[in-house]
């Protein structure tokens, strides 16, 4: 990701941005796009990973859908050029406005999350004349064996209608003429790795999809939500997800009806290696008990470590064995000096920001590290830029690319 010039033009730039490298997202979507053109699947970009407009412009180019969970990500996917007709918005607290906005854009369908939902837009969609189109997220109460903030689809989580509420949907698709059923829509996590966690979804789908047909609808879209995990500890040797691995499962395991589509919604899996947070090293704090390195970077840039206990490779990139001698030529004497140091130490790498919390990982062995040096903080293309804040009253955090 980064070769000498890179880091040679980090030099001049003022920390911390985002460094989005095109070339490994473009080899990614490749990945995806061709894995599930295979058996024929869509796939949605879950737009909340990132929307930053050069990776919109990018991931769109490849021809995916949006996945946009409020009406301002719908109004950002047709303004960058996703067809209406592939947007669809999720999402368990829709608002009247934004479904209003929704209905006006003409959008491929809503993933409805309540049976109060499914009224609500019945009524707005009446008033404009108009007939939505509705899948149905179903809480399956499949365990995404990944760490529980991101799990979504156990009946303990607030997302979709649970199983024993069907009954109901069904009366209420029945009495709702404003309403089109299209389909079921299944998200039950995120940073899932292990295969066998989509399997049992699978089973579930298949069940919940007869249900359906057992009482007289039509299921014409299986939508099994996203959820793929990357690999944070190995960014350059495995960068790229197995979405043949991820698509063959459905293939293998889903009971798909002729005529019918199968749709994905996945975000991680097809941002986050595409990017790191650049940060430099302000100060370097030695204690008898921890050595902090203090970052221009903190929570307020990438706040996953410090709410999900998330795993982050960092680097130092002035001191890589490689670029070495371009930093002693265009760093301080002091640097210099400590480049002769084959030394590594073990920091607690921390952000400026006034809370204990700020701290991306303690005990991290890098190379012995100075004032100046370039941090990256790797595999930070989901969740990182759209999940910044301006907390502490911080300069929003730049973006820079590879081209
Ligand atoms: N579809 C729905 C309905 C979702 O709620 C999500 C993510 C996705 C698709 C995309 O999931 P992905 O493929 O990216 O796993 N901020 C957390 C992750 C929150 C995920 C929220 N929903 C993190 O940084 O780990």
């Amino acid at each position: 990701m980064f070769n000498t010039n890179t880091i040679n033009r980090f030099q001049q730039l003022e920390t911390p941005f985002y460094y989005y490298d095109l070339d490994v997202l473009r080899k990614t979507l490749e990945a995806c796009t061709g894995a599930s053109a295979k058996y024929g699947f869509h796939v949605h970009y879950a737009m909340k990973a990132n929307f930053n407009p050069k990776v919109l412009d990018t991931i769109q180019s490849f021809g995916l859908g949006a996945d946009c969970v409020s009406g301002n990500e719908v109004k950002a996917a047709i303004e960058h050029g996703f067809g209406k007709e592939k947007v669809v918005f999720a999402g368990v607290g829709k608002s009247d406005k934004e479904i209003n906005l929704a209905l006006d854009a003409d959008i491929f369908c809503f993933n409805a999350e309540s049976v109060q939902e499914l009224h609500i837009i019945n009524d707005l969609a009446k008033a404009k004349n108009k007939k939505a189109n509705i899948a149905i997220r179903i809480n399956p109460n499949v365990d995404a064996h990944t760490h529980h903030f991101i799990t979504t689809g156990l009946d303990e989580n607030k997302f979709g209608i649970n199983t024993w509420q069907l009954t109901d949907v069904a009366d209420a698709l029945r009495n709702c003429p404003n309403l089109q059923f299209l389909g079921i829509h299944f998200h039950i996590g995120s940073q899932i790795t292990d295969m066998e966690v989509y399997k049992n979804l699978c089973t579930r789908i298949n069940e919940i999809q007869d249900w359906f047909n057992d009482r007289g609808f039509e299921v014409k879209v299986l939508n099994t939500g996203g959820g793929l995990g990357v690999d944070y500890h190995n960014p350059d040797t495995n960068g790229v997800s197995d979405f043949e691995s991820y698509f063959k499962v459905f293939k293998d395991f889903l009971n798909v009806k002729p005529g019918q589509e199968v749709h994905f919604e996945l975000g991680r899996a097809l941002v986050a290696q595409s990017a790191a947070l650049i940060s430099r090293v302000l100060y370097v704090k030695n204690g008898i008990k921890k050595n902090f390195l203090v970052l221009d970077a903190g929570m307020t840039e990438l706040i996953r470590p410090m709410l999900y206990q998330a795993y982050h490779q960092i680097e130092n990139l002035s001191r890589r064995e490689s670029e070495s001698l371009e930093v002693r030529k265009s760093e301080s004497k002091e640097l210099e000096v400590s480049h002769h140091s084959p030394l590594t130490t073990h920091y607690d790498v921390v952000g400026p920001i006034c809370e204990s919390t700020d701290c991306f990982r303690k005990d991290v062995e890098l190379p012995q590290s100075f004032r100046g040096d370039l941090i990256a903080i790797r595999t930070s293309g989901a969740y990182g830029e759209v999940m910044a804040s301006g907390y502490n009253l911080r300069d929003r955090v730049g973006s820079v690319y590879s081209e």
